[in-house]
């Protein structure tokens, strides 16, 4: 199975790489993510001053992921002098791509710096504001430094995604990773009555599984505006399928962070080793074929009433109990009271034994 993707000169094994985070924090984290398979590598963002970060800094739930740690810890001449040269002369070809943040007078100093080791750079918007000028200006400043590509990275709360895509592509940019993590968000800890987890102004981002949808229509939003635009998403990938929606939602590669720190780091690997499988059962016969494929919007006002397959129903009531509109009932079997259907598809979505098809 062919699991390649290429965009503005970049060709990659297959799709995923880690996002910016603490999993390619130094050399031996991105050596170990080049040993599991990862299509290209991306770097922890390196900024002009090394962060200091509030600890502990990383909550771990079930379905996500609250963090407080800004970018690397590390000054960039150790980037410069130690980990970027050891990874690239242990590489053996895959796209480095490096993250760097913030402002315009951050890139003056640092894409030169960092050029020779970058077969591409991800910028962070995180912490610049919503002004899309300022943004605008950033582009056009390492675009006049560099002639790699350039990804600028968006947050969810920058309003206007579609907008963002064309204000960076007036000014030079490839492309979009899309999305950083979501916020400001809290953890509480009530026993204590304090923030235990949280920056200065207490508050802490979230990411993993439960940004996922928000992601994807991230990219659908800006692929839709710009397709000329590269784009490569991220933000709660998990599983190999979760790889195909955004490819069909219009990204050209992807990024994951948080699913690992939930699971494990061999999640990369896993998902790598997944991939082949998941494409054949949807009836892909590569990567590329799923990104040229794109998606259908099939909406529409008028559905059709539910309907059981009795042998798959065990009988649990959680339909009759989640019903919205109070049309389901369990009489000698469950039963659907086509005066009260609303059409919704609450409970075929919610069945735990897909006993209901709603056609
Ligand atoms: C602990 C942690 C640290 C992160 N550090 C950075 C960073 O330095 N730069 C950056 O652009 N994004 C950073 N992110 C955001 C991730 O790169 C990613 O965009 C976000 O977590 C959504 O992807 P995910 O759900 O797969 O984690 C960080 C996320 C987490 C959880």
């Amino acid at each position: 199975m062919n699991l390649k993707t290429s965009f503005d000169g970049l060709h990659l094994n297959n799709p995923l790489m880690p996002a910016a985070g603490p999993l390619v924090g130094d050399a031996e984290k991105l050596l170990f993510l080049k040993e599991a398979g990862c299509g290209a590598i991306v770097t922890k963002t390196i900024s002009t001053k090394d962060a200091h970060i509030p600890k502990p800094c990383i909550y771990g739930d079930r379905e996500f992921i609250m963090n407080s740690e800004l970018w690397s810890e590390y000054p960039k001449e150790k980037w410069i002098h130690e980990f970027l040269p050891e990874f690239v002369a242990k590489n053996d070809g895959r796209p480095l791509i490096v993250s760097v943040g913030y402002s315009k007078e951050d890139m003056i100093v640092l894409i030169p710096l960092l050029d020779r080791f970058a077969d591409a750079f991800e910028v962070s918007t995180h912490y610049v504001g919503t002004d899309l000028s300022v943004i605008s200006e950033t582009v056009r400043t390492i675009r006049s430094l560099t002639k790699k590509p350039i990804y600028m990275k968006i947050s969810p709360h920058i309003p206007n995604p579609s907008g963002f895509a064309k204000a960076i592509k007036d000014s030079g940019a490839n492309g979009v990773v899309a999305v950083n993590s979501l916020g400001p968000t809290m953890k509480i800890d009530i026993m204590s009555r304090s923030i235990q987890y949280g920056n200065d102004k207490g508050f802490v981002w979230t990411s993993g599984p439960v940004i996922k949808n928000l992601a994807l229509a991230t990219v659908y939003q800006i692929k839709q505006a710009e397709p000329s635009l590269t784009v490569i998403g991220v933000g709660g990938i998990a599983t190999a399928d979760d790889v195909i929606e955004f490819l069909l939602a219009g990204a050209s590669a992807v990024q994951m962070l948080s699913a690992a720190l939930l699971k494990g780091k061999q999640l990369y690997a896993k998902i790598i080793e997944d991939l082949p499988k998941a494409l054949e059962k949807y009836g892909f016969s590569s990567i590329e074929e799923v990104i040229k494929t794109g998606l259908k919007n099939t909406v529409k006002y008028e559905s059709s009433l539910p309907t059981l397959i009795v042998d798959k129903c065990t009988r649990c009531m959680l339909c009759v109990r989640v019903c919205p509109y109070f049309a389901i009932d369990m009489k000698d079997v469950i039963t659907f009271n086509p005066e009260k259907c609303f059409q919704c598809g609450l409970c075929a979505t919610k069945c735990p034994t897909k006993a209901i098809v709603i056609k």
